[in-house]
């Protein structure tokens, strides 16, 4: 198998191992609720910090998230994120094998990221999860606005996400409900009482010889399937759509033949790899989350409630645990907290006392921003 190569990977390949077994020590004064809760706010670096982890949780985190310095080659007020590129690459690589053996059997890992390392991230990653494990590549639509001094605009940044095991995931992984945009397309033009519903055409691609029956309109017109297409289901179950009166031929009463999906029985959906502001949220309102907390000593680089939401919801259940080994100003363990998770962060900056402990102090509280 084809793989990255940098300076000093092969000590990078040791690393992990080599890592010393720190404990962690509890701090009593900063602790904030009940004192049994099985969550942790950890300040350290990660590497140090994910190998205490590993005696006690590997193999039992559900969904991590992280959000690492993009290496943008920016000097922000909390951390720095300029190192040289294959240093970056050797601070990833232990960190994610640590981080591949917390994972559970059939839980993910989400990592954000742009283009100034994703790719090169993405072979590294590809051998420490191995190719098989990777799920997609979220595009989410981090900036609506566009900026006028560059080339190209960047709207975008990568999400990443690999499971431990890619086909049992997909049968954990939660869908999503509908947004109003998407409840919206279900009308009711003939006031049928069970409510909203959508059209859904009754043909499918490719000629299948068993599955085309003619179909009589209620005006009494042969319908066949148009050319190189097929019904899409059989002819009896065509007729029980028929009996239960979800039937439907085009306002014309004899178009070409559709059935009734009503909303209230629409499934919720399959989540996709394009992430609209909208729907996830963007940089500028995350911005405003943490002015709402902070007030004006913000945080550069948080990402919004919503971004987290969606993550959350889509890989974990309530009571399951889920890891941020690159805190920031906490909002993983927030929203986490929100939606009734178990949760672990580790920060290596002081802002873990002087954000995220502040901010989970008040989750725990109540807290129902973002
Ligand atoms: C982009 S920020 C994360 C922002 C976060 N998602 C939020 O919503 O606030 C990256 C964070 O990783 C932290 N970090 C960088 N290297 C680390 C390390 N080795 N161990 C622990 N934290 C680290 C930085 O201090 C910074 O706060």
């Amino acid at each position: 198998m084809p793989w990255l190569e940098w300076h000093k990977r092969d000590d990078d390949l040791k690393a992990t191992a080599k890592t010393p077994y720190r404990l962690l020590q509890p701090i009593q004064s900063l602790s904030h609720g009940d004192e049994d809760a099985p969550n942790m706010l950890i300040q350290g670096d990660n590497l140090e910090a994910l190998k205490a982890l590993l005696p006690y949780y590997a193999g039992q985190v559900k969904c991590i998230f992280i959000d690492p310095p993009y290496n943008t080659k920016s000097a922000f007020e909390h951390y720095d994120d300029n190192l040289e590129h294959a240093q970056w690459l050797s601070m990833m690589y232990p960190r994610m094998v640590l981080l591949r053996e917390l994972l559970a059997e059939d839980g993910s890992i989400w990592i954000t990221l742009d283009d100034n390392e994703a790719h090169y991230f993405k072979v590294m990653c590809d051998e420490i999860f191995g190719r098989r494990s990777f799920v997609a590549t979220v595009c989410w639509e981090s900036r609506y606005s566009r900026s006028s001094d560059t080339s190209l605009s960047l709207s975008h940044n990568f999400l990443f996400v690999y499971a431990k095991n890619a086909e049992k995931w997909k049968s954990v992984r939660n869908k999503l409900p509908r947004s109003q945009a998407q409840a919206a397309q279900y009308k009711n033009p003939d006031n049928d009482p069970r409510g909203p519903w959508r059209a859904i055409p009754f043909d499918a691609p490719e000629v299948r010889a068993n599955l085309e029956y003619p179909i009589t309109t209620p005006t009494g017109k042969i319908r066949k399937p148009p050319q190189g297409r097929h019904w899409a289901r059989t002819e009896e179950q065509w007729l029980q759509l028929v009996d239960a009166g979800l039937a439907y031929f085009g306002k014309s009463g004899d178009g070409a033949p559709s059935f009734k999906q009503f909303l209230s029985e629409a499934p919720e959906i399959v989540p996709n790899t394009w992430w609209e502001h909208e729907d996830a949220g963007h940089t500028d309102e995350a911005q405003k989350e943490g002015k709402l907390l902070f007030g004006a000593s913000t945080f550069a680089t948080p990402k919004p409630e919503r971004l987290m939401k969606r993550i959350i919801h889509i890989a974990s259940q309530p009571g399951e645990l889920v890891l941020d080994s690159f805190l920031g100003s906490g909002t993983t363990a927030a929203v986490a907290h929100k939606m009734g998770r178990r949760w672990i962060g580790i920060e290596m900056g002081e802002h873990a006392r002087t954000y995220c402990q502040p901010r989970l102090a008040k989750v725990i509280d109540g807290e129902q921003g973002g």
